[in-house]
């Protein structure tokens, strides 16, 4: 299990770690509390297998998963065929080091990207709603942030809906800036996108305010 930014004496109550193909049913769950009117929801079978995207869970330590309520998307022949080969040459940019885990973990928030060339592309990110408010969507920005980097990412980007601005809080906050606006990007409701990027994630100022910002978070979660 990946612990992240802290130590393995803390008592902070969550853990983060690479998606694995038995926590779709769940991350499906929290999708569709979060986002219930994209239709047809991510295909999180197809980000495990994609090479480009970086998916992580949020786990509870606290608390057991009960008998998903959606059931995993059955994988054909030809998939688990390639599946099989993804695993053996590593295939996704969250690698498990870890040994294949119970399938009794509690996922209370997800978060995935893509990272293309100099650029990392938060996809999704989203909290189970009583879990919301803790701290938990920052920490896992902040572990995408940093996969970012690992992979030679200069910059992150995104796109938010123009109401939700309590996402765009959440970016600001770690350094996103708007940069543009994509009109009647959403389907569902002809929504406009608003279009977000950070600075250099490599450079001294960012990285100081990361930093800082992940020593409050880990002060803030110790406490909660
Ligand atoms: C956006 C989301 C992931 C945030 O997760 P979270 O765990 O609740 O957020 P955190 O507790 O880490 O909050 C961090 C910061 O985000 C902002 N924020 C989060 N929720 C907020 C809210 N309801 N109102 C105002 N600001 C909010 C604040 O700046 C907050 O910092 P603060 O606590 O110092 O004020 C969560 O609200 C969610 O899952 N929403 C539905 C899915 C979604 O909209 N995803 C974004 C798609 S682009």
């Amino acid at each position: 299990m990946i612990k992240f930014y802290h130590t393995g004496d803390s008592n902070l109550p969550y853990n983060m770690r690479p998606m694995q193909p038995e926590d779709i049913a769940q991350v499906i769950e929290i999708d569709r509390e979060a986002f219930p009117t994209i239709w047809p929801p991510t295909d999180y079978s197809r980000e495990l297998k994609n090479p480009l995207a970086c998916c992580l869970v949020t786990i509870d330590d606290q608390k057991t998963a009960p008998e998903p309520r959606v059931p995993p998307v059955p994988e054909s022949g030809l998939s688990r065929l390639i599946s099989r080969f993804q695993r053996l040459f590593k295939g996704n940019r969250f690698p498990s080091a870890e040994p294949p885990h119970s399938d009794s973990h509690y996922i209370v928030g997800f978060a995935s990207m893509w990272v293309i060339t100099d650029e990392g592309h938060v996809t999704n990110i989203a909290v189970r709603e009583p879990y919301r408010r803790q701290g938990i969507g920052e920490l896992m920005l902040l572990a995408v942030i940093d996969k970012a980097r690992e992979y030679k990412a200069n910059v992150v980007t995104l796109e938010v809906r123009a109401s939700n601005t309590a996402a765009q809080r959440l970016y600001r906050k770690y350094g996103f800036n708007q940069v543009g606006l994509r009109r009647g990007y959403y389907m569902d409701n002809k929504e406009d996108a608003v279009l977000m990027t950070t600075e250099d994630i490599n450079s001294a100022p960012f990285q100081s305010r990361i930093q800082q910002l992940k020593q409050t978070l880990s002060t803030k979660l110790e406490i909660t």
